[in-house]
């Protein structure tokens, strides 16, 4: 395992052999943040994506391995961004991460705050931002503990897309994202909460996002053009856990 340890202080990058063992070390990445949050907060909030890379992350989690080293009664599930379908489509976000996470762990029914893919866009997108307010019941923006993106090969993180007027949104938490038919409309949280979280853990996995990676860790200001070069943390911690085959276009970036 190589890890290239970009600049500042909150950014790192580990480059793993593949998806196995990439997933692994989000696993253990994902338990140690956990027993860290539950001994100081006494609770873990996490918002996860869909898509296919952290679904094996979930299976481990999920799995005989891993799941006794999370205490599952303090973490609270929330999305960055889901599909606007029901929760039991094969297009759900949160019926992933039920099928390989949630349904094979004790974790309470009340700790699980989906997104309502099944309602109105805009006002599942307003309801789910009113949860997110009242289970952090604080003024400002709320912290996440830990934040699990994936990046799609144009860039997008969560469902926030190149080119979208959502990328300048300042104020709402979370917004409906209508895109062009056949493809689902979508919520997701914007950059506010999303940087304001204390740790983001990105996962990214094959080749075909090795050049859009490249772009968007080698280069300061062709980064800004991808979403996903605008996750910066305000006051938290990044990390890249990504494999050979995505990093390939990285090399010459200092160890
Ligand atoms: C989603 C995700 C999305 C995903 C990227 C990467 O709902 O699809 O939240 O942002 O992370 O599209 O998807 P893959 O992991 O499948 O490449």
């Amino acid at each position: 395992m190589e890890t290239l340890v970009i600049d500042k202080s909150n950014f790192k990058i580990e480059v793993l052999s593949d998806l196995e063992p990439l997933s692994h070390c989000a696993a253990s990445f994902f338990v140690s943040a956990s027993k860290n949050s539950i001994a100081t907060k006494k609770r873990f909030a996490v918002a996860i994506s869909g898509g296919s890379t952290p679904r094996r992350l979930y299976t481990l989690l999920g799995s005989e391995t891993y799941r006794d080293q999370v205490d599952w009664r303090h973490v609270h599930f929330f999305w960055a961004d889901e599909r606007c379908v029901p929760k039991d489509h094969e297009e759900s976000n949160f019926r992933m991460a039920f099928d390989t996470l949630l349904s094979r762990v004790s974790i309470p029914d009340g700790n699980i705050h989906r997104i309502r893919g099944e309602e109105d866009p805009e006002k599942s997108a307003r309801d789910y931002e009113e949860n997110i307010k009242k289970f952090f019941g604080m003024s400002g923006i709320p912290m996440f503990d830990l934040v699990i993106l994936g990046m799609g090969e144009d860039g997008h993180t969560a469902s926030l897309f190149p080119g979208s007027k959502l990328l300048k949104e300042t104020i709402r938490l979370a917004v409906p994202v209508y895109l062009p038919k056949p493809t689902w409309n979508r919520i997701t949280l914007t950059f506010p909460i999303l940087n304001n979280a204390t740790q983001i853990l990105f996962l990214v996995a094959g080749r075909l996002k090795a050049s859009i990676l490249s772009e968007i860790l080698g280069d300061r200001e062709k980064k800004k053009r991808f979403p996903a070069g605008l996750i910066n943390p305000v006051h938290g911690y990044m990390t890249w856990l990504i494999d050979q085959e995505a990093a390939e276009r990285l090399r010459g970036l200092k160890s």
